[in-house]
Parts: C-alpha cells; sequence; structure tokens
C-alpha cells in the first residue's frame, strides 16, 4: 500500500505514542515521577508496536490487504527503537549510567528485567538483520526461520510487563489489565499463525496424495 496517506498512516501510528508523551511533557500533564512516566510509557510503545507488526500478516490474508506487507518491518523496527529508549531512559537518565544499578536490578528481587533484556536482545537481532543486503546474504529460508524469534520476543514482552506491574495477572489483582489485553493479543496471532500453516501442510499433503484433484 503506497502513496503519500498510506506512508503518513503508517508512520504516523508509530509516533503517536511518542508524540502525545511529548505533548504530556510540555503541558505538565506527567506524574510527578516524570522519569518513571517515560520508562513505563515508551515500554508499552514498544510491545504495542510489537502486537502491530505481528498483526499485519494475518491482516494480509485478507486479499485487498496485501499491500500491508512491507508494514510489519516497519512496525517491527518502531518496536526496537521504542524498545532502545525505554531502556536509555531507564539507565542512561534514570540511574544515570550507574551499570551496577541494572546489575543489581538483574541480580536481586526484579527477575522482570530478566525477561526485558532477552525480548531487547531478540529485538536487536532482528533489526541487524532487517537491512535488505542481509536478508540477501542470509537467504529466505533462514531469514524467515529467525525472524519467527519475533513471536518469542513478544511473549518474552508480555511476561517482562506482566511481572513489572503492581498486580498479580494470575489472581488477576491490582493493575493488570494491559498484561493481559497484550498477552491475549500475542496467544490469538499465534493461535491464528499455527492454526493457518497447520491448514496449509495439510492441503499440501492432500495434493501430493491426489494430484488431479
Ligand atoms: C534490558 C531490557 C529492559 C529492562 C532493563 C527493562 C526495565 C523495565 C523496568 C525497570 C520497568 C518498570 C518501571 C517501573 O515500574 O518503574 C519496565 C516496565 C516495562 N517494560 Fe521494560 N525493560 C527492558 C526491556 C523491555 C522491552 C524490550 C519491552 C517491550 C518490547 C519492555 C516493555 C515494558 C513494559 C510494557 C513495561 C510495563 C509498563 C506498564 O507498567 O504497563 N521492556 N521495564
Amino acid at each position: 500500500m503506497r502513496g503519500c496517506g498510506w506512508t503518513a498512516l503508517r508512520h504516523g501510528v508509530a509516533w503517536f505514542p511518542f508524540l502525545t508523551l511529548l505533548f504530556d511533557t510540555a503541558t505538565g500533564r506527567l506524574s510527578p515521577n516524570p522519569i518513571q512516566d517515560w520508562t513505563l510509557r515508551t515500554g508499552r510503545a514498544a510491545l504495542l508496536m510489537l502486537v502491530l507488526s505481528l498483526s499485519v500478516t494475518p491482516a494480509t490474508w485478507w486479499r485487498p490487504l496485501r499491500g500491508l506487507k512491507p508494514w510489519r518491518r516497519t512496525w517491527g523496527l518502531y518496536a526496537f527503537a521504542y524498545a532502545v529508549l525505554h531502556v536509555y531512559i531507564l539507565v542512561g537518565v534514570d540511574y544515570t549510567w550507574r551499570l551496577d544499578w541494572l546489575w543489581a536490578d538483574l541480580g536481586r528481587d526484579k527477575p522482570y528485567a530478566w525477561y526485558g533484556a532477552a525480548a531487547w536482545l531478540l529485538l536487536a537481532v532482528l533489526a541487524a538483520t532487517s537491512p535488505r543486503r542481509v536478508v540477501r546474504a542470509l537467504g529466505a529460508r533462514r531469514w524467515k526461520a529467525v525472524h519467527r524469534a519475533v513471536y518469542g520476543a513478544a511473549l518474552l514482552a508480555v511476561v517482562h510487563q506482566a511481572l513489572a506491574v503492581k498486580g498479580n495477572v494470575l489472581t488477576l489483582q491490582g493493575d493488570v489489565r494491559r498484561p493481559l489485553l497484550a498477552g491475549l493479543a500475542v496467544a490469538g496471532l499465534l493461535l491464528a499463525r499455527a492454526v493457518v500453516a497447520w491448514q496449509r501442510r495439510r492441503r499440501a499433503v492432500r495434493r501430493a496424495l491426489h494430484p488431479t484433484a
């Protein structure tokens, strides 16, 4: 889907969380702890972009939306950009580059930091392997296998959020609305992919067994 309008929509959706964050900062609408607001909202934006990127493929199963395919890569790269900003705000701004504080998070009572770090590393690998010349060098088959890791990154990010929020997703107590929504979205998208892959495989087997049918 080309043209100025589509391009504006593709990038506008991705910039929206950042622009609203800037607007809220400039107009004094943040909480008394603005650095925490930035950490949380950039983390949420990273996860949102990841879910949007994952929903592109199922959307393209409907013929009129086939042209959306390149949006998957764009939104995936925005997810990584927000994840970089999220970690920069935390480590660079909040911890003022005291890496021992980050290390303490990882080592002590914040297991969610491990899930975040794992999701971040997977997103970094996906971003590093997304330029066209890397795709060509890897070959389509290997590139596809590597890029399936996007589901792993999304699941890790959901667990990271579920553990980071003040609440308990298992007992549905506290602030669990967002991780529940994100978890349902990622699980639904994974299920849809699995069902379609299974149907395609079944059709291919049937065609191989009855080539003239
Ligand atoms: C080294 C990597 C990461 C670290 C150390 C990290 C650290 C953190 C911390 C400390 C918080 C809680 C902030 C607070 O409660 O004050 C948080 C929340 C969050 N992070 Fe991360 N994060 C990392 C990577 C990621 C990635 C890759 C994503 C998404 C793709 C992500 C998404 C989120 C979300 C959605 C929240 C919860 C926001 C909410 O409360 O709804 N994080 N992270």
